[in-house]
């Protein structure tokens, strides 16, 4: 076994304990299209929606987090996705301020939240949305832009959080999200460097060459496993829940030595959202 075998295959991995926001999809549906993945001319179930849903709920339970939850406002069908109620650290909460009108409503919504359960909630002068394009890994917070937050907001996410902001351009317009198209196996928080997996052909040159230098030893995920939204997943460290679809991505993060767990939210993903957009990971 090679130098290079052991640090991959043997790597030692330890789960921290997550703390993170849900919202049942009691009202989900697909009524309106912000995203190439909605169809509104498509029936939709919302019972398959809540059903999956629990799935994922009861998963994060089983590993042991602590799961919060917030109501869910009727009118209000993607308020699910609750990656995007705002970005949380150090107890700060940097409320989302939503691209499309049909979402506006949730930005005060989450922000009520933060405020009701004891965090410090910094109001958004600029259009973001939250966890959906911010990730936390390590000391600097990776943030998209392209196609819902505005560059400007990450400046004002630096100001605010007192952490360096890394812009990052979106140029496909299925992922839209930062969160559709990197996922942090680990934050840098737990024993393990800071890592990510990513799909290359998500971001310009520019943004991928501050991906390759700065994550050598990224997972680099098929388009396929990109197209079912397999990067939208959530790691505590160890364990990794990831769309059961994506089954490249599986395997390579068993040989990293993590253990990926699939879910399946098909019903979901008919709103352009996984497992991580239902995800909002609070940190105090
Ligand atoms: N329908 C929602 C939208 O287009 C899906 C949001 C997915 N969330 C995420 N964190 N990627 O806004």
């Amino acid at each position: 076994m090679t130098m290079t075998d052991t640090a991959t295959s043997v790597t030692e991995r330890t789960p921290t304990r997550k703390a993170v926001l849900m919202c049942r999809p009691e009202y989900f549906t697909v009524s309106y299209r912000i995203n190439p993945w909605m169809h509104p001319e498509d029936p939709t179930s919302t019972a398959t929606a809540v059903a999956q849903w629990e799935t994922l709920y009861r998963t994060y339970l089983d590993l042991g987090f602590d799961v919060r939850l917030i109501d869910p406002i009727p009118g209000l069908p993607d308020m699910v996705y609750a990656a995007n109620g705002g970005f949380v650290l150090d107890g700060i909460a940097y409320g989302a301020s939503f691209t499309y009108p049909e979402r506006q409503p949730e930005g005060p919504a989450y922000m009520s939240w933060f405020q009701a359960n004891g965090f410090d909630v910094r109001e958004p002068l600029e259009v973001n949305e939250g966890e959906g394009d911010f990730l936390l890994v390590g000391d600097v917070i990776l943030a998209g832009t392209g196609f819902r937050s505005a560059s400007h907001s990450h400046d004002e996410l630096a100001r605010i959080m007192g952490r360096e902001v890394i812009s990052l351009n979106l140029i496909n317009p299925s992922f839209y999200h930062l969160d559709t198209a990197i996922a942090v196996l680990d934050d840098g928080r737990g024993s393990a460097p800071a890592n990510i997996a990513y799909l290359p052909s998500a971001f310009d040159e520019a943004s991928l060459q501050i991906l390759r230098e700065r994550y050598p030893d990224a997972i680099i995920v098929t388009e396929e496993d990109a197209a079912v939204l397999g990067l939208n997943s959530f790691s505590d460290g160890y364990n990794v829940v990831i769309a059961s679809r994506a089954k490249d991505f599986e395997r390579q993060l068993r040989e990293r030595g993590y253990n990926p767990i699939g879910v399946d939210l098909s019903e979901l993903l008919l709103g352009g959202g996984g497992v991580k957009c239902c995800t909002l990971e609070l940190r105090s």
